[in-house]
């Protein structure tokens, strides 16, 4: 079930693979194959009420992090589709493509830059390829009624352009000065040919993306802070500091207009591979839309009384993948002394889906009604789940495999000292608390498993 042999690199837990964490996810509500009444559809996932949740404490981490957190960056949130053009001036029409080969022996269809050894993953056949030839990721789509060529549009493949084409908008009315950032969350779509990583590569996904707007002599060191800046992000999450790392792209894989990329890696169970990407990219998208537009998308510094084209720093990172991975490095499975074995997700308390389950020890008719007045008590405060369904043991466990930290248990003691049993996930100890101090000793208990979270670093410049 889980690969013995990734214990490499000094990473000492085993990780669960993909199969084994799709299972977890669709048994336990997390995501669901998309449309599976009929037959699913390719790399398509529907996100059931645990994953929701997940992906919304998610988001709301990035969000507190990125905009509200600071004090030089601000929102926005752009159409999904939207007029051609930006896709023609960014680029994406013409060059948003992937090398693709069709294996002459099983008529598979690769992207050629993702084979080893020029052999066919399918059927191990090697050098037996047509020639390459460019496939575009981008979705297309019509709108209005006539479905001609005037009238194609397409789905956006990032949310990035949104900020480019708004930098004038967002600027004027929000009277910024360099350097500010704007930050988006949304979907995004694109034709992807390699996919079957359960949600690590999808068609449909969720992006977060940010473009930081700067004085071009200040880029670099931008690029510096945010590369930073963001791993704390994930070292806040939770996420085990060994299984991340940042990797500087090299000269030879930089864009044109790119000074320095770096991906933020993860060590997945297959090995790293990137979760994030910070870039610097230059001038060259505000460039590309003034040309394409005609409009003048400059910045006038009042210090130095001159028009400058900001330089752009832009990580940017995927919800859906960010999920993948938390789910992976918080994967547990733990033996006891007796040889039981128990499956258990440590996420950390701000990213699982329930914080606080209230557990009656029976569906007694005393007991119910105790429960779920506490239950009433605790929703306002915590994210919730109360279940009453089989033996006590059996219900711990479900919490565990959804990594919830911390069950009150309710029982016949209960109902004469108004007292319960918080039970924690990760060590299993149990402390008995009087139900008027609960919300107090749940928040405690809380706080005492969330990961320290280093605040951002300042700006490197002088204000
Ligand atoms: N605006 C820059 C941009 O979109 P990217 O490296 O193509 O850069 C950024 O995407 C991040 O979005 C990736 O690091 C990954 O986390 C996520 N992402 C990209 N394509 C994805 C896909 N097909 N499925 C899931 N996540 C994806």
């Amino acid at each position: 079930m889980t690969d013995a042999d990734n214990a490499m690199d000094g990473v000492e837990a085993p990780q669960a693979d993909l199969e084994t964490l799709s299972s977890l996810a669709k048994r336990r509500g997390f995501a669901f194959p998309s449309a599976e009444l009929y037959g699913g559809f390719a790399s398509t996932y529907d996100y059931g009420p645990l994953g929701v949740e997940m992906r919304r404490n998610i988001r709301d981490s990035w969000w507190r992090r990125m905009v509200q957190q600071r004090s030089d960056v601000v929102g926005l949130e752009a159409a999904i589709v939207t007029n051609p053009a930006v896709w023609r001036a960014s680029g994406h029409v013409e060059v948003f493509t992937d090398p693709l080969v069709d294996c002459l022996n099983c008529q598979g269809r690769f992207r050629e830059d993702k084979l080893e050894d020029r052999t066919c993953p399918n059927c191990g056949a090697k050098d037996r390829f047509t020639a390459a030839r460019d496939f575009n990721l981008l979705m297309r789509t019509f709108v209005g009624p006539v479905e001609d060529d005037a009238a194609v549009a397409y789905l956006r493949p990032e949310t990035a352009q949104g900020m480019f084409v708004n930098y004038d908008n967002v600027q004027q009315t929000m009277r910024r000065r360099l350097p500010f950032g704007i930050a988006q969350i949304g979907k995004s779509f694109r034709n992807e040919i390699t996919t079957g990583q359960f949600i690590f590569r999808t068609r449909e996904f969720e992006q977060m993306e940010m473009e930081f707007f700067c004085r071009p002599e200040q880029g670099l060191e931008w690029h510096r802070y945010w590369k930073e800046e963001r791993l704390a992000w994930f070292r806040s999450l939770g996420v085990r500091p060994e299984r991340l790392r940042i990797r500087d792209h090299e000269q030879k894989e930089l864009a044109h207009y790119s000074k320095a990329t770096s991906d933020i890696e993860y060590r997945y169970q297959w090995g790293w591979d990137e979760i994030e990407g910070v870039a610097h990219r230059g001038d060259y998208d505000l460039t590309a839309h003034a040309n394409a537009s005609g409009k003048r998308l400059t910045y006038f510094d009042p210090d130095t009384n001159e028009h400058i084209v900001p330089h752009v720093v832009e990580p940017a990172v995927g919800v859906d993948r960010v999920m993948l991975m938390l789910l992976m490095d918080a994967y547990d499975e733990e033996t006891d002394d007796r040889g039981e074995t128990r499956t258990v997700l440590h996420l950390a308390p701000q990213v699982a889906p329930v914080t606080v389950a209230v557990l009656p020890l029976s569906r007694n008719e005393r007991l119910v009604p105790t429960a779920r007045r506490i239950w009433d008590v605790l929703r306002p405060h915590f994210r919730t789940q109360y279940d009453d369904a089989q033996s006590i043991g059996r219900r711990y466990r479900r919490q565990d495999e959804v990594g919830t930290p911390l069950c009150v248990t309710v029982d016949f003691d209960t109902l004469d000292d108004d007292a319960v049993t918080i039970r924690q996930r990760d060590s299993m100890a149990q402390s008995r608390v009087p139900v008027s101090g609960l919300v107090e000793a749940l928040r405690g208990a809380v706080e005492a498993m969330t990961p320290v979270v280093e605040p951002p670093a300042p700006s490197p410049f002088e204000d």
